[in-house]
């Protein structure tokens, strides 16, 4: 089958959070399987698209809104990242360094999603699936089946990806001029609570709706900001799969990341070296369980309440523990978690700001690490720690919850139940405990590395899906 995923992410072409991950990978597990998966995202000013080799395939102007403009989607030449890798290029629109951030983000992926669909209407053939991923894609089911230029491909079958439901895009009716023409009527695919609501619209006109994990499906049916009447209405196209990772970037026998390599039989000499060097580098102590916190520092992630976790534990066991913040985020939590450095200096550090090198290290380097999410649809930190052997401490939500059994029942994490500082501190008073009985510390470090989580089954699952659709 031919299936074109279209995205705003894409590891390693730009990334964001695990939407990237996700898009990066499992495109190159379908291919292993026999299929002709191919991913196209916009061409943002990004360091591997500035250092790649590009070929112009497509070179055209598209109506947009008032606005003619010109558009290229480029093909990387080489099929270095195991599928073709197609970028969008809008002048004005796409060639800015950031992902998202910018005033203008939903004239920019609407223009993105026309451009796309521009593309493919002239194939001398027809994908299989278009498989669309988040709010920024979502607009393309209703433009598939509705547009009247698309016409030719209104048979196509679109799948929609939701990685987190918590970001729907909205924006108001005085821009529905931007879409390309459809019978007014049918204006109610796009709407929701009064918006045009992208991903609310994908929900509605998308053959099948995927979710990163079976227990966020169930969860979004009575929270999903929102969109929780319609998931329930909607319930019989939608299935959760289980994310997976993709095995050859996060392998710490090979990734060129770590200062040292190792796997489960060198874990424990490994991890040593790695975690002795990245306490150099953040002024710790190797000697001490070392504490980690790696993400987007946001309310969902449960960000806010890290600086008073970290206080309270360090308070307690402050002569005991080591902690190390990567992240970049909520200002205000930014500032907190800066601030700690001055009152527990030595035993306390974090690197504000996104740095895939020192993530590695720090999931190669830790004992353990932290999520306290208050929604974490898949969740893709634990998965990597587990193969690291870094014991994963979360609350039991989402994809956690599929991914992560409790020590308590024979399992390998730290599970608590709810985002508060009460149940993480008691979680990490847990995790000493487990540090403390080096045997069994051990022993869980070898359940962990253990576990197969890479995409072979996950893109398995989207292939059945598929192929209903035929
Ligand atoms: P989300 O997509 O909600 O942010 P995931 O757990 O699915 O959460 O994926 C997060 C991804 O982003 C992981 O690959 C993680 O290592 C990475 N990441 C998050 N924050 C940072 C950061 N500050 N620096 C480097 N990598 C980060
Ligand atoms: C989203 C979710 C995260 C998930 C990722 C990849 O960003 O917040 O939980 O792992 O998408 O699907």
């Amino acid at each position: 089958m031919e299936i074109i995923h279209v995205s705003a992410e894409c590891y390693p072409v730009a990334k964001v959070g695990g939407l990237a991950d996700v898009v990066g990978a499992l495109p190159k597990y379908q291919n292993k399987l026999g299929h002709i998966a191919k991913v196209v995202v916009p061409a943002y000013d990004t360091k591997f698209i500035r250092e790649n080799d590009f070929e112009v395939t497509y070179d055209a102007w598209a109506n947009y809104g008032n606005n003619h403009y010109q558009f290229r989607v480029l093909k990387e030449k080489t099929n270095k990242l195991g599928f073709d890798l197609y970028v969008v290029h809008i002048q004005g629109l796409t060639d800015r360094p950031n992902v998202y951030g910018y005033g203008d983000d939903t004239e920019r992926f609407i223009a993105f999603q026309i451009a796309v669909l521009d593309w493919i209407v002239q194939w001398e053939h027809r994908p299989d699936v278009i498989h669309c991923h988040d709010h920024h894609t979502g607009l393309i089911p209703f433009m598939v089946t509705n547009s009247v230029k698309y016409a030719a491909i209104s048979g196509v079958p679109t799948v929609l990806t939701i990685h987190n439901a918590q970001y729907q895009g909205q924006f108001g009716w005085d821009k529905l001029y931007y879409l390309p023409a459809f019978d007014l009527w049918k204006s109610g695919l796009l709407e929701w609570d009064k918006d045009i609501n992208p991903l609310a619209s994908a929900i509605k006109c998308a053959w099948r709706v995927t979710t990163v994990s079976p227990s966020y499906l169930e969860e979004m049916m009575n929270n999903a900001r929102g969109l929780e009447s319609l998931l329930r209405q909607e319930r019989h196209k939608c299935v959760g799969i289980l994310n997976g990772i993709d095995t050859e970037v996060w392998n710490p026998e090979t990734d060129p990341m770590l200062g040292k390599s190792y796997n489960i039989k060198t874990v424990e000499a490994g991890k040593l070296a790695n975690k002795t060097a990245l306490c150099n580098v953040f002024q710790l102590d190797p000697s001490k369980p070392l504490f980690t916190f790696i993400g987007r520092l946001v309310d969902e992630k449960g960000a806010d309440l890290l600086p008073d976790i970290f206080y309270t534990a360090l308070q307690q066991h402050g002569d005991h523990i080591n902690v190390l913040v990567l992240g970049s985020g909520d200002n205000w939590v930014e500032g907190r978690l800066n601030q700690l450095k001055d009152i527990f200096g030595g035993k306390y550090n974090v690197y504000i700001g996104y740095n895939e090198q020192v993530s590695h290290e720090m999931y190669a380097g830790a004992d353990f690490l932290l999520m306290p999410s208050r929604v974490e649809p898949c969740g893709l930190n634990q998965l990597y720690a587990l193969r690291y052997g870094t014991v994963p401490i979360v609350r039991r939500i989402g994809g956690l919850k599929d991914t992560v059994v409790d020590i308590g029942d024979g399992g390998f994490g730290v599970c608590h139940d709810q985002t508060s500082i009460w149940d993480v501190t008691h979680a990490i008073n847990r995790s000493i405990e487990l540090y403390n009985d080096k045997k069994k510390f051990k022993a869980v470090r070898k359940t962990m590395m253990k576990i197969d989580h890479s995409w072979d089954r996950a893109a398995l699952n989207y292939t059945e899906l598929y192929q209903i659709l035929k």
